[in-house]
């Protein structure tokens, strides 16, 4: 049975108190939408179409950044979500096949959960996702009758015995897109709160001799990002469940509490990592890697044996091969860092390539931007640089070259060769010595005019 996902998402989010689209902001590096289309993905979805309204061109963009497939559709007035879902209508001509409602700005729904509806959907055309309500505020409350869903009852239309049921609304919803959309074209908007609302679905479902029900999943996962203090709820529940897995899958984290990661960061197992390590979007830890304490990795590939920290920034672009050692103070951006290479103080390496077991010492900066244009540095295998090296890209240095400490590297350096680019020392003899006399003798005069 193919599936199709519709995600609503034309909400302004007033309560963010934000110029952003509500679901734009992040949790764990990518946006509530992004989280949304990431559970939906378990299904292949052979359409996703996400309703938007407000932002809808931002929300757009995002939208195609994690799917470049997914078709938005605007809302231009918010008259409901059952009006939104109407939206979607004509992005799913001619699909047959089930289609399952997402809100945007609900990120952690399991794909397992998605996978419990599919496979109620089998007995049932109708199927609510629900669940049990620690504090049922203002939720759609699901009546039911045995297994079966009679209707949700939304809170401002419930009565007082309606509204004692702790049997929740989620939201997500999944039927037949036939069934879908003929029951929408029933939805009226004549309730306490003038909106076509979705939920009137499931009464016009068994008013038609239809089947419904609902699918229990854990209040956590169904939970809705309304406000910042949300967002920040959202996070925490983001991180505790990706250091629990990445514990259960065999990393070490030391104190997996101050240890961050994103959506999509891949960590193998063995892999150690040291308190107050943050993961931007886009990192792969393999196997048997060791990040030190307080390093910040983003877009990076870090191979087996390679050490990287502490106090280690490694940026978009970021290519360790295997026992590469980046220490600390040492940021690497779009750079190629080949087997076994050192780069362990201080350093800057950014649009290069580093060969295997080169060492590049304390202070070496790749100049790499000339304010306008940026430039690469190609370094060979073996290579030595001293420290304090500036590599004013573009330049290449040859296989087993070595540059002098303080060297301003501005023309290629050929292999084996040593490059020397620094003003000559000279030595004037008891010099030091007398100069320490005379400062010394100043301050003693000074020293005598004071008191
Ligand atoms: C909705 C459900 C309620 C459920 C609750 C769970 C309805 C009528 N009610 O209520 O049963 O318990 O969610 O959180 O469905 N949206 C649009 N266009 C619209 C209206 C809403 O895109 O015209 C989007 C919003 O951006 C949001 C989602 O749909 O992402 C839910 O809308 P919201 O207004 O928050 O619904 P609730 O009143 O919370
Ligand atoms: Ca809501």
């Amino acid at each position: 049975m193919s599936t199709s996902l519709i995600i609503l998402a034309a909400g302004k989010g007033t309560r963010m108190r934000s110029d952003l689209p509500k679901v734009l902001h992040k949790v764990a590096g990518f946006p509530l939408l992004a989280h949304a289309m990431t559970s939906g993905a378990a299904f292949e979805p052979e359409r996703t179409v996400i309703v938007t309204g407000h932002g809808a061109e931002l929300v757009d963009a995002a939208a195609r950044a994690v799917d470049e497939a997914a078709t938005c559709v605007v809302q231009e007035e918010q008259l409901g979500t059952g009006h939104a879902v109407l939206q979607a209508r004509p992005a799913l001509d001619g699909f047959r096949g089930d289609v399952i409602v997402l809100y945007g700005d609900t990120p952690f729904i399991r794909p397992e959960t998605l996978q419990a509806m599919a496979e109620a959907r089998k007995t049932h055309d109708v199927v609510v996702l629900g669940f049990q309500a620690a504090d049922p505020a203002k939720y759609g409350r699901l009546v039911m009758d045995g297994e079966e869903l009679q209707k949700i009852v939304e809170f401002k239309d419930a009565s007082i015995r309606e509204r004692a049921i702790d049997f929740c609304n989620s939201g997500v919803v999944s039927a037949s897109a036939e069934t879908l959309f003929a029951l929408l074209d029933k939805v009226g908007n004549d309730n306490a709160s003038g909106e076509y609302y979705l939920t009137d679905i499931v009464a016009l479902a068994r008013e038609a001799g239809l089947s419904a029900t609902a699918v229990a999943c854990d209040e956590l996962e169904t939970m809705g990002v309304n406000s910042r203090a949300d967002l920040a709820v959202a996070e925490a529940a983001f991180q505790a469940r990706a250091r629990a897995e990445a514990l259960e899958s065999g990393v070490t984290l030391t104190a997996p509490e101050t240890v961050f990661f994103a959506m999509d960061t891949h960590v193998g197992p063995d892999t150690e990592i040291e308190p107050n390590v943050v993961f931007g979007p886009g990192v792969t830890i393999e196997n048997g890697a060791h990040i030190r304490a307080f390093s910040h990795l983003e877009g990076a590939h870090v191979s087996r044996g390679a050490v990287v920290g502490p106090y280690a920034r490694l940026r978009p672009g970021a290519e360790l091969a295997e026992d590469v050692r980046i220490g600390n103070f040492v940021e690497i951006k779009n750079a190629v860092i080949d087997e076994g290479a050192k780069v362990n103080h201080l350093t800057y390496i950014g649009d290069a390539h580093v060969g295997e077991r080169s060492n590049i010492g304390a202070g070496t900066i790749t100049c790499n931007y000339d304010g306008v244009f940026k430039h690469r540095t190609e370094i060979g295998k073996r290579v030595f640089v001293g420290s304090n090296t500036m590599l004013v890209a573009p330049v290449k240095l040859g296989d087993d070259a070595m540059t002098g400490s303080g060297t301003v590297v501005t023309k290629d350096v050929p292999e084996g060769a040593l490059a020397l680019g620094r003003a000559d020392q000279v030595n004037k003899s008891g010099l030091a010595r007398k100069m320490f006399e005379i400062l010394k003798a100043r301050k003693e005069k000074q020293a005598e005019g004071k008191s």
